[in-house]
């Protein structure tokens, strides 16, 4: 079978199945077992698959058609800057999500406080936000906070690949439990992607459900028992010139913003949209001269 065939053939199964991206899938997919880039798969399409290659896209496909998502069937995703190892132990990267890592790095050189920081991730799963941060931010360090020590080991493994070992530590723990006596500093900088859908939302993707850890996706109180407590965690663990930037839902923006500034007492809150204009992050500075 040529290349152009099974790329047809994969894109019109999965168009059947309604996946959002077939032709995308297809590609990542059918690159993955050629070693190709995306490019050359169309530099190369009359190019002709063995049987192994093509039992290696058949059993590729088989899983995807499933619905299991294409990161954890090729074990990365691309993230930010880099390439991340993925297992189903940690939350894919999400696109979304850089816009997180884009405003913090934008934060740090605004403020001028140069690259000799501390920066906390609060649930930092495959160590995507904290990793690509240590990696922009060149003598920074960063500690990754996760409650899943599977996911850490995964962490430490990016942190290898990537080159920045020595500048991560690495805190198993609820964050909810933690005290600040046990830290014995402060951070500059803190991020956090914490767990924020509602147990009880009907409208979320069962495929996701399904596949993804459950305790990455969602949090007690309609999604928001994180969102508040890993905030106030974040208040008491910050520089008084330090700020916290948060992901979160795409409703939950005025609540909390209400809630950090009147029960925690941030100075400055601020809510910023993602690409596709829905409310995605929260900053929140600690001091009022410094805006986030
Ligand atoms: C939404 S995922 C974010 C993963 C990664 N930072 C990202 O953006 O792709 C939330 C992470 O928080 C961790 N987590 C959930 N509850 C926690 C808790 N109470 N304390 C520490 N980590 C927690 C989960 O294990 C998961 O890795």
């Amino acid at each position: 079978m040529i290349l152009k065939d099974i790329l047809e053939k994969t894109t019109h199964f999965f168009k059947g199945k309604d996946f959002e991206s077939p032709r995308l899938d297809a590609e990542l997919l059918i690159a993955d077992v050629l070693n190709f880039s995306r490019i050359e798969l169309y530099t190369n399409h009359l190019y002709p698959l063995d049987s192994d290659q093509v039992q290696k896209c058949r059993d590729h496909v088989v899983r995807r058609g499933k619905g299991e998502p294409v990161a954890y069937i090729l074990g990365y995703k691309d993230f930010y800057r880099s390439r991340f190892f993925v297992t189903p132990n940690v939350l894919i990267p999400r696109p979304e999500t850089e816009i997180l890592v884009e405003s913090a790095v934008e934060w740090i050189k605004k403020t001028g406080k140069g690259s000799d920081i501390i920066i906390a991730d609060f649930g930092a799963g495959s160590g995507c936000v904290g990793l690509s941060l240590a990696k922009e931010i060149p003598n920074a360090k960063v500690y990754l906070f996760d409650i899943s020590s599977s996911a850490l080991d995964l962490a430490r493994k990016n942190s290898v690949q990537l080159n920045i070992e020595d500048r991560i530590n690495f805190v198993q723990g609820d964050i909810n439990q933690i005290d600040k006596s046990e830290l014995g500093f402060e951070f500059d900088l803190i991020v956090a992607n914490p767990p924020y859908i509602d147990k009880g939302s009907f409208d979320f993707d069962p495929l996701v459900k399904e596949y993804e850890p459950n305790e990455a996706l969602f949090s007690d109180e309609k999604g928001l028992f994180d969102e508040k407590n890993w905030a106030a965690k974040a208040f008491d663990w910050l520089t008084p010139d330090g700020a916290y930037f948060t992901e979160i839902g795409f409703d939950q923006g005025d609540f909390l913003k209400e809630h950090f500034e009147q029960e925690l007492q941030f100075q400055k809150v601020k809510i910023l949209k993602d690409y596709s204009n829905f409310d995605r992050l929260i900053v929140a500075s600690k001091s009022s001269s410094l805006d986030a």
